[in-house]
């Protein structure tokens, strides 16, 4: 592992894992990228730049026909000064002017990996576990420092990047764009993956043909959202689960994004993602800086499993903090599927008395606790019980759930506000919005003005106060709306278009600031379920409710898709009820559990409700959650059929020693007079003996891996098998 700069060429070979990421100082100080992939020994570079006279790609420097910032591979490239294709950044002076321009003038190597200030971003436990590049280029002519960040783990295919901007001149500069990173790639033979959804179904996977052109993602709603993930990867054509490159970007920020790629007239391919530039702008006085957020960037040549288990582990161990990153999540119940709002300490009680019995070992309370809120039309940003329903608050309830032997937690908005509220009526400028236009609400809501340091010192008190006054080992921390009329009443016109990053900025001082006073509760993220599952919020909340959408057929493609980025033990995955609410689908029990089980396990059900026979086969799942939780929560991965290609999936996971594997298959919709099918297991050693727990059957891993499984073959719709495999002697 590790960086090195040659002076004899200006080559920087850095070094992570099993790759080479390798960049020039070219001609008068232009940053160029020159490779990216399987590690190279040596950046002796074969393929030396090349450059032609090309027709309407003006040069730089007019003593030279054949060379343009156009057809000159880059790492933060600029507008204005001959590239055409899509820049990096772009600043906009006092003048008026949007031209700048970048040159190399120093550099620095070291140990370990900076924090970003103020934002979430991956890191190290031991400085030997990473080293960090940071190139300082700078526009002389204004006062523009620029620093690239590259950060590059020894033990993962992992590269960190991000940007800070250094206002060293005497006037202001404005930021029009600032993303986080830029590659060029020198072909354009890539297909591309990207996870758009909606709400209720979130992060499908597409996956299409590069196009000549600008094809990209983003995301203009204020969170990274049910419609788009922050992340993007380019694959070779025949790139498929396990076999083949792939390139994998994944931004640590939860606002809007932009992730773009541009494949132009060479069939080069452009690739750049960060804060998304629409609508946003930030000033940078004399002596500030703009550090932007972090895209950590993953290369595999064994496929999308592959990829997606660096990002696992990665972000398993060096995103999520705190004592939970490495403890066993609890089983929990959660009533808000089971009640609604229509609930009352004593049914309270009886759900929790009825869970315990069964074995459930956290009992978390949903939205309606608060102020007046029988419904969705009240009482956000009012965080005191309603003794209506809890008269011995929440002080009382969570002690009596204590005495059932279970854990208890709790759901907070803590961003909203409704106006039918009395923070609304004390506050009303304590909202996003702009002068003389109305507020358009989203359930009901507003969005609390996060920008703005007062109310986020008021939401950490208020917050505190509530978590301080009772036994709560965990919270639900939901968003249930995307901005609009974005603007602040605390910032000047001219700072209006910050207000969107001023807000992450704030949620993010917001989170840390609570969870580190509260290190003892487990804290799991939502957004109308899973519409800002992302890296950023996984660096202070390590789990989120993968989607609203509780069917367990639905939460085939949901589980799936978020696999590609997300780990299990982040995804929150709920048994519920039968017809299901949101499509209204009867699926047997037993796949229900076999879902959920394949992630962060609960239940989202009236449990009082239950024949006595469901109650045995619940007792049943838990009990068997319990024994392959540490292998859900911390073992590898591997996706193996997808739901996106057929009526069957199926994955597995395998211990870190490859000793023990479960592994879960799926059918969908039962067929008629069906062919025989089977799938082979990924991930096991090939020379060790498996008994499957339950038949006692014993296979070599080298069987279940070449020769496979036979799916059952019962009939009915909607059905799953799961195996439990342990190393037999
Ligand atoms: C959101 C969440 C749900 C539930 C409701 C409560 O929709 O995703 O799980 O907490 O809010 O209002």
């Amino acid at each position: 592992m590790g960086i090195a700069f040659d002076p004899s060429n200006k080559a920087f070979h850095l070094q992570a894992g099993d790759t080479s990421y390798i960049m020039q100082i070219f001609r008068s100080g232009y940053v160029a990228h020159l490779y990216w992939g399987k590690k190279v020994q040596a950046a002796n570079m074969p393929r030396k730049l090349t450059f032609l006279d090309r027709a309407f790609s003006p040069n730089p420097d007019p003593s030279d026909r054949t060379f343009s910032l156009d057809t000159l591979p880059q790492e933060y490239p600029a507008y204005g000064n001959t590239d055409f294709r899509a820049p990096a950044y772009q600043v906009q002076l006092e003048n008026g002017s949007t031209i700048s321009d970048l040159r190399y003038r120093a550099h620095r190597i070291y140990k370990g990996k900076p924090r970003l200030k103020g934002l979430p971003a991956t890191y190290v436990e031991h400085e030997a576990e990473a080293e960090t590049l940071e190139l300082i280029l700078k526009d002389e002519l204004i006062g523009l420092q620029v620093t690239l960040l590259y950060t590059v783990y020894e033990k993962w295919n992992v590269i960190a990047r991000s940007v800070r901007f250094d206002n060293l001149g005497s006037e202001r500069i404005k930021l029009l764009r600032a993303l986080s990173m830029n590659i060029d790639f020198r072909d354009a033979d890539y297909e591309w993956i990207h996870l758009p959804g909606a709400w209720a179904r979130e992060r499908y996977i597409e996956r299409k043909a590069l196009q000549t052109g600008m094809q990209s993602i983003e995301s203009r709603r204020g969170a990274s959202s049910h419609q788009q993930n922050p992340f993007i990867a380019l694959l070779r054509k025949d790139t498929n689960e396990d076999a083949g490159e792939v390139y994998g970007f994944s931004l640590v920020y939860s606002g809007n994004f932009l992730a773009q790629i541009e494949v132009d007239q060479f069939h080069t391919t452009r690739v750049s993602l960060g804060i998304n530039p629409f609508d946003f702008t930030w000033l940078l006085a004399p002596g500030e800086s703009f550090q932007t957020p972090e895209v950590v960037m993953v290369y595999s040549d064994q496929g999308l499993n592959g990829m997606s288990q660096t990002f696992h582990e990665l972000y398993r161990t060096r995103l999520a903090r705190g004592v939970f990153r490495d403890r066993e999540r609890p089983i929990l119940i959660n009533n808000w599927e089971a009640t609604y709002f229509r609930f009352n300490e004593e049914k309270i009680l009886q759900l929790a008395k009825a869970a315990a019995e069964l074995g459930i070992e956290l009992f978390v309370l949903d939205d309606g606790w608060f102020g007046k809120r029988d419904n969705d039309k009240s009482s956000l940003g009012d965080w005191f019980v309603d003794r209506r329903k809890l008269p011995h608050g929440l002080k009382g309830l969570a002690q009596h759930i204590n005495s059932m032997g279970m854990q208890f937690g709790l759901w907070v908005e803590p961003e909203m506000i409704s106006v039918d509220s009395e923070l609304y009526r004390k506050h009303p400028d304590w909202c996003l919005h702009v002068p003389n236009r109305p507020r358009s609400e989203g359930r009901n809501q507003l969005v609390l003005d996060y920008s703005r340091q007062d109310v986020c010192d008021y939401i950490i008190e208020t917050i505190s106060n509530v978590l301080k006054s009772a036994p709560i080992s965990y919270v639900k921390w939901d968003m249930n709306r995307h901005m609009t009329e974005v603007g602040s009443a605390a910032l000047p016109p001219e700072r209006q278009r910050e207000t969107a990053h001023r807000y992450m900025l704030g949620l993010y001082r917001v989170m840390d600031e609570i969870t580190s006073r509260f290190p003892h509760i487990l804290f799991e993220s939502c957004s109308g379920g899973g519409g800002r599952f992302d890296p950023g919020i996984l660096y202070y909340m390590p789990q989120t409710w993968t989607s609203d959408n509780t069917d367990a057929v639905s939460r085939l493609k949901i589980q799936y898709g978020t696999s590609l980025v997300y780990p299990a033990i982040a995804m929150g995955a709920h048994v519920s009820t039968v017809p299901n609410h949101q499509v209204r689908r009867v699926t047997p029990l037993e796949t229900r559990g076999h879902v959920a089980m394949s992630g962060n396990f609960g239940y989202e059900l009236d449990v009082t409700k239950l024949s006595d026979k469901e109650r045995e086969q619940v007792k049943e799942q838990i009990a068997f959650y319990k024994q392959i939780r540490r292998l859900v929560q911390f073992g590898t991965f591997y996706r193996i059929l997808s739901p996106f290609e057929g009526n069957e999936a199926a994955w597995m996971f395998v211990s870190e020693d490859r000793s023990e594997a479960f592994v879960a298959y799926f059918r969908m919709l039962s067929e008629a007079n069906a062919p025989l099918s089977f799938f082979r297991l990924k991930g096991l050693d090939p020379n060790k003996n498996y008994e499957m727990i339950g038949s006692g059957e014993v296979y070599g891993g080298d069987e279940l891996m070449y020769i496979g499984l036979n799916a059952p073959t019962r009939r009915g719709d909607f059905l799953s098998a799961v195996w439990l495999l342990k190393e037999w002697r």
